[in-house]
């Protein structure tokens, strides 16, 4: 059974806001699945729906075998009946209690035995670093050391699903890195659900099992992180996922070839012979090569910049009057200004209809879930 399950879910603020439209979701019990997206695009409502800190405006929402939310049959559960763990963009910790106090309020409030909670307390205070702290109060905490905290408070309560709404926003860069690594073993340790927020791409691609990518509260896609990356169901999909972002230019498909700005390709499996037209190619930069030696298929380009980071080099080159980055990290390093040929696979190409969907007959997807 999913562990939770949205159906038709819209909220709609006034007339014209709708911060989530019509929703569909099936979340898998025991995935970690991010709810990925732009800033505004209906993440934080969903969650706080989920939650049951907002309602719906249409829709149902079922968390595990209870109905948690219905107009129909007029249910609506409090947060406190629907067995979640939340962790919130912005947190409430008690000032006036110490880090540990505050960790383990929870459990004291459950009377779970003090043994126990020592134990729990120790666990969950390493897992997050925090170990060292647990006698301060947490007035005396940087924004960090809040957050951990924040998420310490929830684990230790062990909740089968976890709602946590960027709960690494104030983290530095390394803390972040070893915070994602650790969320990632408590998930496989525990085998809870995770439902995740994050504007993140890297966040999302590292940890997720599954990704709901939303666009001004509309669903995108819902598939596991690299299948949206290798097979982005739009062109939105495409460029939100990626870094450096993957680089689309326009060309067409005539005579049941690709052709782009000298590039004449095969159409890629999937594809359906009798399209043509004007269609978007979705070249990832990763997916594009630079050779000194011309070859079949390549097209004449020239080095327009030269960007090494130490482990890759990326080049700007220009196609069809627009600027494309590839990346390479292997010898022969290729200078500024020089004419090299640009090979392309037609097996990862992705193409886009003018309207932005992806022309591939089937476009991997979660089942149950609608797009
Ligand atoms: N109480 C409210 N009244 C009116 N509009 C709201 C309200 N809460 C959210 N919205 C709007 O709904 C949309 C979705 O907001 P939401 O907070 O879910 O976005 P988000 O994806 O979490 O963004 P962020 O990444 O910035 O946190 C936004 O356009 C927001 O302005
Ligand atoms: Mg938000």
């Amino acid at each position: 059974m999913p562990a939770i399950v949205l159906d038709g879910v819209s909220r709609l603020y006034g007339s014209n806001v709708r911060a989530v439209s019509d929703l569909s979701l099936e979340i898998p019990d025991g995935s970690f699945t991010t709810l990925l997206g732009p800033s505004g695009c209906g993440k934080t409502t969903t969650l706080r729906m989920i939650a049951g800190l907002d309602s719906p405006t249409y829709g149902t929402i079922r968390i595990g075998d209870k109905i948690a939310f219905s107009l129909e049959d007029a249910t609506s559960l409090p947060p406190s009946k629907r067995g979640l763990g939340l962790v919130f963009q912005s947190y409430a910790l008690w000032p006036h209690l110490t880090v540990a106090k505050n960790i383990s309020f929870g459990l004291e409030v459950q009377k779970v035995g003090k043994a126990e909670i020592a134990q729990r307390l120790e666990k969950v205070a390493a897992a997050l670093q925090i170990d060292q702290l647990l006698g301060r109060y947490t007035s005396e905490l940087s924004g960090g050391q809040q957050q951990r905290v924040a998420i310490a408070r929830v684990l230790i309560m062990e909740p089968s699903v976890l709602l946590l709404d960027e709960p690494l926003s104030n983290l530095d860069a390394t803390l972040r890195m070893d915070m994602r690594a650790e969320l990632k073993r408590l998930h496989n340790d525990t085998g809870a659900t995770i439902l995740y927020v994050t504007h993140d791409q890297l966040e999302a691609l590292t940890m997720s099992t599954h990704i709901a990518l939303l666009q001004n509260g509309e669903l995108q896609q819902f598939a596991p992180p690299l299948d949206v990356y290798a097979q982005p169901a739009n062109e939105f999909a495409a460029d939100f996922l990626g870094n450096p972002r993957i680089n689309l230019i326009e060309g067409r498909i005539e005579g049941g070839r690709i052709l782009c700005g000298g590039l004449d390709l095969p159409l890629p499996d999937g594809v359906s012979s009798g399209e043509s037209g004007p269609v978007k190619l979705g070249l990832r930069a990763e997916e594009l090569r630079l050779h000194r030696q011309a070859g079949p298929g390549m097209v004449p380009v020239q080095v327009t910049s030269v960007l090494p980071t130490g482990s890759d080099w990326y080049y700007q080159v220009r196609l069809n009057a627009q600027t494309i980055t590839i990346r390479q990290n292997d010898p022969p390093h290729l200078k500024e200004g020089e004419e090299v040929f640009l090979a392309a696979h037609p097996d990862t190409l992705k193409l886009f209809a003018t309207s932005g969907k992806a022309l591939v007959s089937s476009v991997p997807e979660v089942a149950g879930a609608e797009a």
